[in-house]
């Protein structure tokens, strides 16, 4: 069966039992500029799972792509993934626990023939917030489970929510990957990190709201969020004990073992992992930088670069690799969109992995000297002023930096790493690795003042150069701002100076800026453009600056256009498939 086929199983099983099938959301948030990926598929349907009506009614199910940095370092084993399909299936205050656990049993039992002697659940033990979940446990057991098929565990194993908002206990579904083997001592479980266990679903009752200040209080409707992973079941389907031997990935490890002098399985995965989910950032419009969810793409190709060097491929021969990953996105029918986007993609990595080289063999010497004389010294922690080298001025991410320690047995300062780097960043107060590292985008006053900037520069460039100019990415720093759009040649400068004077005009009038909470289709009759259309119904925020501007988004926006200061743009230059990029900056005043 192809992964594809079985996707669909999932989206037409739960179709059979009255779910609506949703779209797949992008991965970077459309209406969230609080969190950096798409990390789940509930995470577009949060309004949703609060109580506002979805437009495609109360029971809904899709296959949702998923970013997750969290498990990054053990990417390379036998399931961990940074991009994943999510197969999801929501009841939005309709049907609860006994029912999602029943349908979860029944589609991975009855339909697809797992065995159950195979499969664990775990249950929320209770505490303080919230009781012991002794109602799924006994729908796990009237579906046949024994006491020592059920584990409960607490908040740290069996709750989920993100950092605030809809949120409860779950009940996780693992499937036993070496059933011939004893567990690997009295605490094993599905809790164990020994590889015996592996997690293929979720079940999460979202009947809470967790506050800013840690508290819950009940949510005015119980929902259920399942998500079981794509990857994971269909390489039991297929009678895999990893994911990665799965027509998923094994065509594109095939070629990086033909290129390889020196083949390591799990860098091969690693690059592999990594470079399927560059492809896919890139194709919602990321592009590598120093934050948010560029520095993300950085940090992956980077890695992929110093472990092509490891395998002994040079940097000419990544080229190929990215092509069978498109292809390969293309052959399994999963992510054909890549092939549309492959100029882009192509460019984007190769510039990175490029850049990249031309500093990793000099920053690998200097940590080889670093560590050298921290042996020398008996000392086994690289301090902050060291791995900030390795970072400013050979570009090391500070994770790839801890890895390599971890490699030579070394440990990081890393808090001394984050003052120094703190120090550095003047303007911001949020550096972008702690952005990176909190999961949440950069938002402050002039990053603020840059996205109101981006909706000006759009629809100037809409007045300048017409109507099928588009925002097509889209990324702002506490420096300076980017903008990619669709332009068949480059720009004159003439025009280049008819954009600025535009934005700088709209700036001088100082218009208010205002917001509307408004359904896709009052959007849509207001007349604003947006960047994605809101597939999943009903509230959009729309941004709207006199007459000039009206753009679905996110925000957060200023409140006055003349708040923004000067308007310049830097530069315009192509980035290949007639895309266009402008950099530009605001002069404060
Ligand atoms: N949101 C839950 C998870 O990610 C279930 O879909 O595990």
């Amino acid at each position: 069966m192809k992964a594809y086929d079985f996707k669909k199983m999932w989206i037409d099983y739960f179709v059979s039992k009255g779910h609506k099938e949703i779209e797949n959301a992008p991965l970077i948030p459309e209406n969230d500029p609080s969190v950096l990926f798409t990390t789940a598929g509930m995470h577009p349907l949060v309004p949703y799972l609060l109580g506002n009506p979805h437009p495609a009614g109360r029971k809904l199910t899709n296959s949702q792509t998923c970013l997750r940095t969290n498990d990054i370092d053990s990417v390379g084993d036998a399931s961990h993934l940074t991009c994943f399909e999510m197969l999801g299936r929501w009841s939005l205050g309709e049907y609860f626990k006994e029912e999602a656990i029943k349908t979860s049993y029944d589609f991975l039992v009855n339909y697809l023939k797992l065995d159950p002697k195979r499969i664990s659940v775990t249950c929320f033990a209770g505490d303080q917030d919230s009781p012991r979940d002794e109602e799924s446990a006994s729908s796990w057991r009237g579906l046949g489970f024994n006491d020592d098929q059920i584990y409960f565990y607490g908040k740290e194993d069996n709750w989920w929510g993100l950092a605030t908002g809809p949120c409860g206990p779950d009940s996780e579904i693992f499937y036993d990957m070496k059933p011939n083997e004893p567990k690997c001592g009295p605490n094993c479980g599905p809790a164990c990190n020994c590889g015996k266990y592996m997690e293929i679903g979720n079940n999460v009752f979202m009947q809470y709201y967790k506050h800013e200040d840690g508290s819950y209080t009940p949510l005015k409707q119980r929902n259920v969020d399942t998500g079981f992973g794509l990857e994971r079941i269909y390489c039991l389907l297929e009678n895999y004990n990893n994911v990665y031997d799965t027509e998923l990935f094994l065509p594109v490890l095939k070629v990086i073992k033909e290129l390889s002098t020196n083949y390591i399985e799990s860098s091969a995965r690693m690059i592999a992992d990594h470079t399927r989910s560059a492809c896919l950032l890139i194709k919602d419009g990321v592009i590598p930088s120093n934050v948010g969810q560029g520095y993300v793409l950085r940090r992956m190709i980077r890695k992929c670069v110093r472990h092509l060097r490891k395998l002994g491929i040079a940097k000419e021969q990544y080229e190929s690799i990215i092509k069978a990953t498109i292809e390969n996105g293309v052959a399994t029918k999963l992510y054909p969109v890549l092939k549309e986007k492959e100029e882009i993609i192509l460019t984007e990595i190769l510039k990175e992995t490029k850049k990249f080289m031309n500093t990793l063999g000099d920053g690998e010497k200097k940590f080889n000297q670093m560590a050298r004389n921290l042996r020398n010294n008996n000392l086994t922690v690289l301090s902050g002023e060291d791995s900030f080298k390795l970072y400013d001025t050979y570009g090391f991410p500070i994770e790839m930096t801890q890895e390599l320690a971890k490699e030579n047995g070394l440990d990081v300062d890393i808090e001394a790493f984050h003052k120094r780097f703190e120090e550095h960043q003047a303007v911001s107060k949020k550096g972008s690795d702690q952005a990176f590292k909190g999961g949440l985008a950069e938002t402050n006053e002039i990053t603020t003042a840059y996205h109101t900037a981006t909706h000006l520069l759009h629809k100037a460039l809409k007045v300048v150069l017409g109507e099928h100019v588009h925002q097509a990415g889209s990324n702002i720093t506490v420096e300076r701002m980017r903008f990619d759009f669709p332009n068949p040649v480059k720009m004159t400068s003439e025009q280049l100076i008819e954009v600025e004077r535009i934005v700088n005009e709209q700036i001088k009038k100082a218009i208010p800026v205002e917001k509307y909470e408004v359904t896709n289709e009052e959007a849509d009759k207001m007349g604003a453009i947006g960047l994605f259309d809101s597939k999943y119904g009903n509230v959009v925020n729309v941004y709207k600056i006199g007459d000039f501007s009206i753009e679905k988004c996110g925000g957060p926006h200023v409140t006055n256009t003349q708040e923004l200061g000067e308007f310049k743009i830097q530069k315009e230059e192509g980035i290949g498939a007639g895309m266009r990029r402008i950099k530009a900056i605001l002069i404060k005043k």
